[in-house]
Order: structure tokens, then sequence, then C-alpha cells
């Protein structure tokens, strides 16, 4: 497969349109970090490999339970390829556990054990810092076709918490909250996109309760790449 064009820049990636087929892309892996809507910015050698190989491993393990994502195969140590798709503009974020912007807006303190999982829809719109928005406003504003494709998305991100809360609970690993985004293919399916890594996610060691994702780099704890070099051990280990 070769890179064509750079299609667009992200945060933590580059996409590239594909010589040999216009239903596939590359996406690169980058080294760079941001977080608080890249106010702050660092990088981190070797973060993007990392961050490739765990989410390849997390997309596979979801695959496997019936999951459909985007995921084609690994090209490179930062290399994936993906099935083009149209990205529904929105941040599915599910949590277990109370802590960042919902400890902040709502006064919950950080560490309550939420009654139920709880699934947030945030606008992806850097300009407007991504703001959290309700059923209403995504139909208002036309980011999903429908109220089902709502449900949809909701059901999905209750399943994939499902399937990974277990997965990293036996990896000593709690699954705090994470953040996930879904394309629409040129056949009309959902599929899951983008990455699921400690960039996206946040994981707690089980017995510590330490930070092992990129709250380590939001708030100056150090040691950010050992953290994600555990997290990449952990889901690897038998
Ligand atoms: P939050 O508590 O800051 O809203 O973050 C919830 C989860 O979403 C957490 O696992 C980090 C992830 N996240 C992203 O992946 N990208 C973002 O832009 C934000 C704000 C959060
Ligand atoms: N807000 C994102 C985060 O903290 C990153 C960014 O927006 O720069 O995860």
């Amino acid at each position: 497969m070769t890179k064509s064009e750079m299609i667009y820049e992200g945060k933590g990636k580059k996409m590239w349109s594909v010589a040999e087929d216009s239903d596939l892309l590359i996406a690169e892996f980058k080294d760079d970090l941001t977080a608080f809507n890249a106010e702050k910015r660092g990088s981190e050698s070797g973060k993007g490999a990392l961050n490739n190989k765990i989410s390849t491993a997390i997309f596979k393990l979801l695959k496997e339970k019936g999951i459909q994502t985007a995921l084609v195969e690994t090209l490179s140590d930062t290399e994936q390829l993906v099935k083009k798709c149209k990205i529904i503009p929105l941040e599915v974020v599910v949590r277990n556990i109370a802590t960042g912007s919902l400890s902040k807006r709502l006064g919950i303190k950080e560490g309550t054990v939420l009654p139920f999982t709880l699934v947030e829809f945030y606008y992806k719109d850097d300009a407007l810092g991504d703001p959290l928005v309700n059923d209403e406003h995504c139909l208002m504003m036309d980011l999903v076709k429908s109220e089902n494709d709502l449900d949809r998305l909701k059901h999905l991100g209750r399943e994939i918490n499902s399937i990974l809360f277990s997965f990293f609970a036996n990896k000593g690993l709690k699954l705090v909250d994470f953040k996930i985004e879904f394309g629409v293919d040129k056949d009309g399916n959902i599929l899951l996109a983008d990455e699921i890594s400690p960039d996206s996610c946040r994981f707690w060691d089980a017995k510590t309760n330490e930070k092992m994702d990129k709250d380590r780099f939001r708030q100056d704890l150090g040691n950010v790449k050992m953290a994600y070099e555990e997290v990449l051990r952990r889901i690897l280990s038998e």
C-alpha cells in the first residue's frame, strides 16, 4: 500500500489516501501529545507506535466479539490500514467512574463509582471546544440521521464498555472512562473508527489507583511513556 496524499492531520494522527484503493486510508500515529483543546502540547518519542499497538489489539478483540470496526491491518510500527468512512462528528464518551470533566461540571467526587454506565455525546468542533450535546442537539444539527442512530451509538458504547471493562479488569486495570468515534462506510454501516488508546481512555491500576493514561501528561505526573508501555504489556500478557 502506498501513501498518496495527506487528507487530514489531527492531534494524534495523520490520515493518508492510498494509491491502490480509494476505499482505504492509512492512519499514521503521531508522537504528539495535546490536552485541553491543544492549549497544552508535548511529544513523547515512541508514543505513536505504542498507541498503534494498543489500539490494534483492542480493535481486534472487539472485532472477535462482533463489533464492526474500520481497522483492516497493521502496516508498520506507526501505521495502520483502515476503511474509509464518514466520521460522525460526535465524541461518544462512556464513563464508569467519575473524574475529569464530569466531576468538574457536576461536582461528583473523583473516584465515585457511577450507579450505571453513563454515555455522553460531545460535538466534535475544536473552535467550540467540543461541547457536551444532548440527543435533541444532535438531531437539530443533523449530526446523526435519526434517533435510531443515536440509540445505536449508545448501545455500541455500552457494549464496547462491557467487553473492555472485563478485559481490563483481568489485566489489573480499571477502565474509568473512554472516548470513541464512529464512521459510516459506503454501504451505510456504522463502524468503530479512530483509536482506543491511553490518549482516549482513562485506566487506573486496580490495586493502587495509579493513573496509567494521558492524565499523566495533562496533570504533569511524569512517566507518560512508561505508563503506556505498561498498558501495552498488560494487554499482551496472558
Ligand atoms: P473528560 O472527563 O475530559 O470529558 O474525558 C472523558 C474521556 O474522554 C477520557 O477518557 C478522555 C477522553 N477524551 C478524549 O479522548 N478526547 C478529548 O478531547 C476529551 C476532552 C476527552
Ligand atoms: N482535549 C483532549 C484531551 O485532553 C486533547 C486536546 O483537545 O488537545 O484529551
